[in-house]
């Protein structure tokens, strides 16, 4: 499976738009999306694991609607972390049971139309527990449940996005908690389901294994518990997401293959059986009535994979409007900045892209200027620009710059600031460029602030 898309690739379809009129004089940027990349991605994550496995891809990594109908047609599911991620999978044609809902802070409603609805729901904390307690005392559910456990294996090499430390605002850390957890998992027979996420790129496969290896041991001593007191074992097991990818395209990043070899060794029990059987409460049989089988469970493992699946399935194009040359640097200026790239611009040492020129015509540039470029984008605060000395074949005004790898956690995490207008969105799909998103209008940008 190739990671990186390359530089001719995207050049070819990128003039492909320019040619079909799809990149027109108001597109001053513009995002492409690869659904056949997606689709093979997909297909090599599915390859990957169990055929049981709900891969619940993470929606905060792409939001799109018309890319969640795309993925539902490919047989995944999603991860929502908010209400607002819900209705979007739901309006995209995903039924409630392929969705996994994981918010840190889910109000009562939330967490009343999760259960209402059927949607896997992950609680974050032992408060949250006695909420769906008190809520399945008064409703009938078929949702399953689980809870979001801290392995606390360490951090990796980004801390802001990394969860699984000493301590982390999400879930209930498997030491600090330790009894509080057993005594919820004996108290609540409806509470099936284990869930972890150690971190969002920068965490070597070795701490997502140990993180899962952490919980692997946890659940297998709970259930044993639970076999003493006749209840039905926890089941689900969700690993979270988190393989990195590699924003270089000249490093390789962690196989998904591996990965998988590495889980099963660790956590063997988990891809044993048929994994067919899943333990769901039903109307018939309410959530607190339960008391099922106490044989090894077959478990049905979820994942929730987001970079890992869009991160190299896009680019971004975007026009230079100005080439500023002070002494000793060159600024090429272009239409996005910390709007769209908010972690580059930010956090520079953490975030990396790799950048090619097109001229007007689409055609790649070739060789490096004598002087890097920085490249800005539009905002009204000196730190927005995207990346600082960066070798570039000499540009020019009416050039675009192209930004590699932004197919996950980069419209997603649009910014509003300066009232900018988010850009028309394309996908390539058998060699065809389909409209994924219009360009906002300068009304929808004025009807946000009202
Ligand atoms: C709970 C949870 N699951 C899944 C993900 C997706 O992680 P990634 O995109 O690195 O796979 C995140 C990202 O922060 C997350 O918080």
């Amino acid at each position: 499976m190739i990671s990186n898309l390359s530089r001719h690739h995207i050049a070819e379809v990128t003039r492909q738009a320019l040619q079909e009129g799809l990149i027109r004089e108001e597109d001053t940027a513009v995002l492409f999306q690869d659904l056949d990349y997606l689709a093979a991605r997909i297909a090599y994550l599915t390859s990957c694991f169990p055929p049981t496995t709900l891969h619940g891809l993470a929606i905060k990594s792409n939001p799109l609607l018309r890319i969640l109908e795309h993925t539902r047609k490919l047989g995944t599911g999603v991860e929502a972390a908010t209400a607002g991620e819900i209705h979007i999978a739901l309006k995209a044609g995903y039924l409630p049971d392929r969705i996994v809902f994981d918010s840190p802070v889910k109000t009562l409603s939330d967490l009343r139309f999760a259960l209402e609805t059927g949607i896997h729901l992950n609680c974050d904390n032992l408060d949250e527990l006695k909420r769906v307690d008190s809520l399945l005392k008064k409703m009938h559910s078929t949702s399953t449940i689980g809870i979001r456990i801290n392995p606390q294996v360490g951090v990796g090499s980004i801390l802001e996005s990394s969860v699984a430390g000493e301590y982390s605002k999400f879930g209930v850390p498997v030491t600090g908690k330790r009894k509080e957890l057993e005594e919820a998992f004996l108290s609540y027979p409806w509470l099936t389901g284990v869930h972890l996420h150690v971190g969002s790129q920068g965490c070597a496969m070795e701490l997502l294994v140990n993180g899962v290896g952490v919980l692997y041991d946890f659940a297998l001593l709970i259930n044993e518990k639970r076999k003493t007191k006749n209840e039905k074992p926890i089941s689900i097991f969700d690993i979270g997401g988190g393989l990195p990818i590699s924003y270089f395209s000249d490093q390789a990043p962690p196989l998904m293959e591996d990965y998988v070899a590495a889980l099963k060794d660790r956590a063997p029990g988990l891809f044993q059986g048929t994994g067919a059987q899943r333990h769901r409460g039903t109307k018939a049989q309410g959530h607190n009535t339960h008391k099922l089988t106490t044989s090894p469970p077959n478990w049905r493992i979820i994942t929730e994979f987001g970079r890992w699946v869009y991160g190299n399935s896009g680019w971004t194009v975007s026009r230079v409007e100005y080439v500023k040359r002070d002494p000793g640097v060159l600024t090429a200026m272009i239409h996005v900045g910390a709007d769209l790239f908010v972690r580059e611009c930010l956090n520079p040492a953490d975030w990396h892209h790799e950048y090619s020129v097109l001229d007007a015509q689409g055609r790649l540039k070739e060789g490096v200027d004598d002087l890097p470029y920085h490249i800005a984008g539009p905002l009204c605060f000196a730190g927005d620009i995207v990346a600082r000395d960066v070798p570039l074949p000499p540009v020019e005004e009416g050039d675009s710059i192209v930004i590699h790898d932004t197919g996950g956690y980069t419209f997603s995490m649009w910014s509003r600031y300066n009232s900018r207008q988010t850009p028309r969105i394309l996908g390539v799909r058998e060699g065809k460029l389909l409209v994924l998103k219009e360009r906002e209008r300068l009304e929808e940008v004025v009807e946000f602030w009202e």
